[in-house]
């Protein structure tokens, strides 16, 4: 969350005192307004809103049809819900190294396709564009959806096109720590109509949708309970409303720090698929080694926390999902995925050779909207002076 203000208390405000929280209950609610607006902002025909990016990435796969038998690829960088999600459809997530940009490695990718593979989920992670280009190539090459994981990239694009509206379906998050936030929820947007359906099923296992019930042409099947309500999308309608100012004021300062940056010798730039669409959540440096990065954050750091790496971000590393890599894919034995394929199935231990030395040479300084312009300088100065710190004692 960047900012939250007056705006989000008095729209609050008004559905408390409305009385009406439950979404159902009106013809125009704040919750199908918001939809309306983000499938606008987004430019996709539907969203749905959901109570949490997970249930977003689940619904999106429930909508594409995944289910048992299936594997779904998704990068071994990633908050540990994208592989959470196509266990909770039934599939099994199978996990493909990333590149320096921090996103799914295509090579990769394509080179764990199997003739059970069904999905792809690439991951905008940090903010940053995968390849898109490249992973729908191979998506249409091998006939495989894409749901996009857009959940720490609202409102960032690609070639023009916003992300989570490339791929046939995507997904958001807006938990506290995202872009934009109302504390938990999500959205899944698609402009496919048959994967919206399946999705609003899932989504609402009463379906309590009653009023779009008669038009449905996929016949009901047993879902759960992931629905919106009214408070979480009435904070959401005002901050889609700020997205864009504050995409912009994180993109300005990550171009003003790469500019005073430029010529360091010690680091160079994680590369970005794309400038225009990244998020510009951080500034990533990529150090030769891991030693280098952890000296030059130790300097960097040394009067307060400016600077982190991603190789210490606990669960969002493949390496740290023990309930995946152990193969506990359920709460009980009889639905877990793993045990249909448990005498075919393993993770080799060396699946993802890069992922733990690209994102321990890596150095994130996360970008910050309250910044002045002397403040930004002031940091980037801080950042050289560490690096030539770090080459002096080198
Ligand atoms: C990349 C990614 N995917 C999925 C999720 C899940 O979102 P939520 O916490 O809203 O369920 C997150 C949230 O941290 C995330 O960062």
């Amino acid at each position: 969350m960047y900012r939250m203000g007056e705006e989000e208390v008095q729209a609050v405000r008004k559905v408390i005192e409305s009385g009406q929280l439950f979404r159902y209950w009106s013809e125009e609610s704040e919750a199908a307004q918001f939809e309306r607006e983000w499938a606008a902002k987004i430019g996709t025909r539907d969203a749905i809103l959901m109570t949490s990016g997970t249930a977003a990435l689940i619904c999106g796969l429930v909508g594409l049809g995944v289910g048992p038998g299936d594997e779904v690829i998704i990068p071994s960088y990633t908050f540990i819900a994208t592989a959470l999600a196509p266990l909770a459809a039934g599939a099994i997530p199978i996990i493909a190294d990333i590149d320096e940009s921090l996103t799914i490695d295509p090579r990769d990718l394509e080179a764990k396709i199997t003739p059970r593979t069904r999905a792809i989920i690439p991951v905008h992670m940090n903010g940053l564009p995968c390849a898109m280009d490249e992973v729908m190539a191979i998506a249409h090459a091998h006939k495989l959806s894409v749901l996009e994981d857009a959940c720490q990239a609202d409102g960032g694009s690609y070639g023009g096109k916003r992300l989570g509206s490339i791929g046939d379906a995507g997904a958001f998050s807006f938990n506290y720590f995202k872009i934009i936030s109302c504390g938990e929820g999500g959205a899944l947007v698609t402009n496919d109509a048959q994967v919206h359906e399946r999705a609003l099923i899932q989504h609402d296992g009463g379906c309590g949708f009653f009023r779009d019930l008669s038009e449905l042409q996929t016949p009901l099947f047993a879902g759960w309970n992931f629905r919106g309500n009214e408070i979480l999308a009435s904070i959401l309608r005002v901050q889609v409303q700020r997205l864009d100012d504050i995409l912009g004021a994180l993109r300005a300062e990550k171009r003003l720090l790469r500019e005073e940056l430029a010529d360091e010798t010690a680091f160079a730039f994680n590369p970005v698929n794309d400038h225009e669409g990244d998020c510009a959540t951080a500034l990533g440096l990529l150090f030769e080694s891991e030693s280098g990065a952890r000296a030059f954050l130790h300097a960097v750091n040394s009067e307060g926390t400016v600077a982190n790496t991603p190789r210490d971000s606990g669960r969002h590393i493949f390496a740290n999902w023990e309930a995946i890599l152990e193969q506990r894919g359920a709460h009980h034995p009889d639905l877990n995925p793993y045990r249909a394929v448990a005498e075919s199935f393993s993770y080799p231990a060396d699946m993802c050779p890069n992922t733990l030395t690209i994102l321990g040479r890596t150095v994130a300084i996360p970008t910050s909207i309250k910044r002045s312009r002397e403040e930004t300088l002031s940091l980037a100065a801080r950042v050289k002076q560490a690096a030539a710190n770090c080459v002096a004692v080198a």
